[in-house]
């Protein structure tokens, strides 16, 4: 530990030196809990410009989604002024003068002046996946120009541009960036976004990643039965597929399960899917929050729903994906036939958070023992319902409940004798 912090701050004095040498972990020192906010793509594709932005923003600062801790604002594809190759568009990446007529610059400072931080895409390939420039051979100029604009956040994704490079490769691209973005001195959080291929999450963190995602897209549905068009992940597929990945998770480098799908209601014009009903956005938030993935809207803010609203802004619930020890949760009992399972993690302040999680089509009885499931030994414990915010307890036996199909019901358990 001791080690990365000293190499973080030789690192900081000497950025530019270790761009050149290319060995040793890197580490940005950001993203200490999973980053909170809202990005362009799920709803808008690269159908984005100034004003949508600056609506985003006022309406987040209006319905209280700022005050709950949604403040990183991120561009995704399609901001950058050509499509095609980046070699036949030489010199500094430019923004579409007809999208941002004020440059990025001017909506940074906008975004600055209200709390919120700017976030913008690109990735390492002659051009990206919706065909704009990309940085090959421009790695260190763009990220001077990000910083220089004052980009707090970078998702670089090499999914399209290197779906079939070979691991060294794709990991060798992301430290290039990684290294690039450190020099400039500015501290922006690094994505490094390859769509849970190249096993990425054994080698990203040490290359500087602030997050990487686990899985291909989601799609806007909770059990889609199937893979769909044999890409997509629903709700249930991403989490399955970070069950064994929670060890390469934790303050500063977390598995991305990828953005909310909350509010899309079937509607993304990216995305497919049928959309969910409120009950499982829910549960979707609930266990993004409880595995610690990054909180990331997906949805047109303006439009969201009273429900999607009061889901997104649970405090309760956040505070399990923002609590500072950042232990992701695991599975700590399921049914032989998987249909329920209780995911727990253990707390900063000791007390743990449980979901209790109903993926099968009807009601069913779940109980939570703090000895038998998450084996502490716990004589009295009590009980904090994180949705229907109410104490329960103190109880010396398992504590029961009916959980809804695909409804979590979760909680907070703490010993009765460290609250003593
Ligand atoms: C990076 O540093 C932070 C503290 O500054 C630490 O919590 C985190 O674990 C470090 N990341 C890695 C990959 O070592
Ligand atoms: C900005 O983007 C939004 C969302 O795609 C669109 O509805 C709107 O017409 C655009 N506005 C301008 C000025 O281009
Ligand atoms: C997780 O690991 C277990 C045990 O090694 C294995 O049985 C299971 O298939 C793995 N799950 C996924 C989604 O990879």
């Amino acid at each position: 530990m001791a080690f990365f912090k000293i190499l973080a701050i030789a690192l900081s004095i000497a950025a530019s030196a270790v761009a050149q040498t290319g060995t040793g972990a890197l580490n940005n020192s950001l993203s200490l809990t999973p980053a909170m906010g809202w990005s362009s793509w799920n709803q808008f594709g690269d159908s984005i410009n100034e004003t949508l932005i600056k609506e985003t923003i006022d309406t987040m600062e209006k319905n209280g989604l700022k005050e709950a801790g949604f403040t990183y604002v991120n561009l995704d594809d399609g901001w950058q002024r050509y499509k095609g190759n980046r070699k036949d568009h030489p010199g500094p990446i430019e923004a579409d003068p007809v999208k941002f007529p004020n440059g990025i610059k001017s909506l940074a400072d906008y975004a600055h002046s209200k709390g919120f931080k700017l976030g913008i895409y690109n990735g390492p390939g002659e051009n990206t996946c919706a065909g704009y420039t990309g940085s090959k051979g421009y790695e260190a100029e763009d990220a001077k120009t990000w910083a220089s604009w004052g980009i707090d956040h970078l998702k670089y994704d090499s999914c399209c541009s290197h779906k079939d490079a070979p691991d060294s490769e794709v990991q060798a691209v992301h430290r290039k960036m990684s290294e690039s973005l450190i020099a400039t001195g500015r501290p922006i959080v690094f994505h490094a976004c390859h769509c849970g291929w190249a096993d990425i999450w054994e080698w990203a963190a040490a290359d500087g990643a602030n997050q990487w995602r686990i899985g291909q897209d989601i799609s806007d549905d909770f059990n889609y039965p199937g893979n769909r068009e044999k890409y997509y992940f629903d709700v249930l597929d991403m989490l399955d597929r970070g069950a064994n990945l929670t060890k390469y998770s934790g303050p500063g480098h977390w598995n991305d399960y990828d953005m909310l799908i909350v509010g899309l209601e079937g509607k993304s014009g990216q995305l497919v899917g049928t959309g969910a009903s409120d009950i499982e956005y829910r549960t979707h938030f609930s266990m993004w929050s409880m595995v610690n993935s990054p909180l990331l809207i997906g949805a047109d803010v303006r439009t969201l729903s009273r429900a999607s609203l009061e889901t997104l802004m649970n405090q309760e619930i956040i505070a399990l994906n923002q609590d500072p020890l950042g232990l992701p949760a695991v599975v700590v009992w399921e049914a032989d036939d998987k249909s329920a399972q209780i995911y727990g993690k253990e707390l900063q302040d000791k007390s743990y958070g449980v979901a209790m999680l109903n993926r099968g089509s009807s009601t069913r009885e779940m109980s939570i023992s703090p000895r038998r499931d998450l084996t502490i030994p716990w004589d009295e414990y009590r009980v904090r319902d994180l949705w229907r915010h109410k104490d329960r307890g103190p109880y010396d036996v398992p504590f029961g409940v009916e959980v809804m199909a695909h409804e979590a019901r979760v909680f907070r358990l703490s010993n009765v004798e460290d609250a003593a």
